[in-house]
């Protein structure tokens, strides 16, 4: 496979979600643009005067949008933490749908020089925008050992994290860490057991990742932008890959879905003022078919909501 690609997960049901049919020439927001396999449906299915704003962070991934040659297509190099300050300056709002499709692409994780990978060794980065931030190497050069054990334990959910932020704080002892082949040779010696077929270094590098990224306080920042730039009847389609990615996604929608109740204000009923959206269908999953041509989709679970005021 070009190393360049990535497959899409979910694609037609994310972009179905969108009803970009019901107003061809609407505004609509893919906020992880990746190398834009949903943006290019997205386009097949806009009119001519549709606008399609695409944002990544990763400036590769931009890249690849500003070489797609379509007039209806702006593109962003932007966090989607910023969606509502982007769309602003791109004079783009309001949008009649907008597309998160989680997490990190295939040509992010397949180029050892990204520094995300266990399995070819390259500089221990992981930065989506090596721009900006600090690194996983410099992350883990500074952290005490408590706080590399408690983000190996909460977003890698990784039964063998005290052991393993011993066995860094250990390695680092005798100098930096700052290739991905040093990193999981480390974690490998502290890990006892692990599913087969699994890397025992797969956890951990998922948890630094989303330290690094700050990957569910970009989300908690961005779902409720992308409801305040939504019109009415617009809708908000996420895909996420990861349990705590996923909850954060449910209770949003779950909690926009509730009438807002205003404290210590005694209403009746039909006084309680109106949900601010409706969730749209079941949470969606990919397929055994799916599944099997890209392993990827294993984990994603997509959520469809529709703003209602
Ligand atoms: C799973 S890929 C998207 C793939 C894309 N849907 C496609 O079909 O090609 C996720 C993309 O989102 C970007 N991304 C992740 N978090 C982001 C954030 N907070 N702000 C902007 N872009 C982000 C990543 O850089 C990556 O390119």
């Amino acid at each position: 496979m070009n190393p360049d690609a990535h497959v899409p997960v979910l694609l037609l049901p994310a972009v179905d979600a969108l009803a970009i049919g019901s107003r061809p020439d609407g505004t609509f927001v893919d906020a992880t643009f990746g190398r834009g396999g949903h943006s290019r449906l997205i386009l097949e299915r806009l009119g001519p005067s549709g606008r399609l704003i695409a944002i990544d962070r990763d400036p590769d991934a931009v890249a690849v949008a500003r070489a797609l040659e379509d007039r209806r297509l702006t593109s962003a190099h932007a966090r989607f933490s910023e969606l509502q300050a982007t769309l602003d300056a791109l004079r783009a709002g309001p949008a009649d749908g907008v597309l998160f499709d989680l997490g990190v692409s295939s040509p992010q994780l397949g180029d050892p020089r990204r520094g995300f990978g266990f399995q070819i060794d390259g500089p221990l980065d992981m930065r989506m925008d090596p721009t900006q931030g600090v690194g996983a190497a410099e992350w883990l050069e500074r952290a005490d050992e408590a706080e590399i054990r408690g983000v190996i334990r909460d977003y890698g959910e990784e039964r063998f994290a005290k052991q393993i932020a011993k066995a860094i704080v250990a390695a680092r002892r005798r100098g930096p860490l700052t290739r991905t082949g040093e990193l999981a040779a480390v974690v490998a010696t502290a890990v006892r057991t692990r599913e087969p077929g699994q890397n025992p270094a797969t956890r951990t590098f998922q948890a630094i990742r989303i330290h690094v990224n700050q990957e569910l306080e970009e989300l908690s920042l961005a779902l409720p932008q992308a409801l305040a730039v939504l019109r009415r009847s617009g809708r908000l389609a996420v895909i996420s890959f990861h349990s705590l990615e996923d909850r954060i996604v449910k209770n949003f929608m779950r909690a926009g879905a509730r009438p807002t109740m205003p404290e210590r204000v005694p209403l009746r009923a039909r006084e309680m003022p109106p949900p601010k959206l409706r969730i749209v269908g079941l949470p969606q999953k990919p397929g055994p078919d799916e599944i099997k041509a890209n392993p990827r989709a294993r984990s994603a679970v997509l959520r469809v909501a529709e703003k209602l005021s």
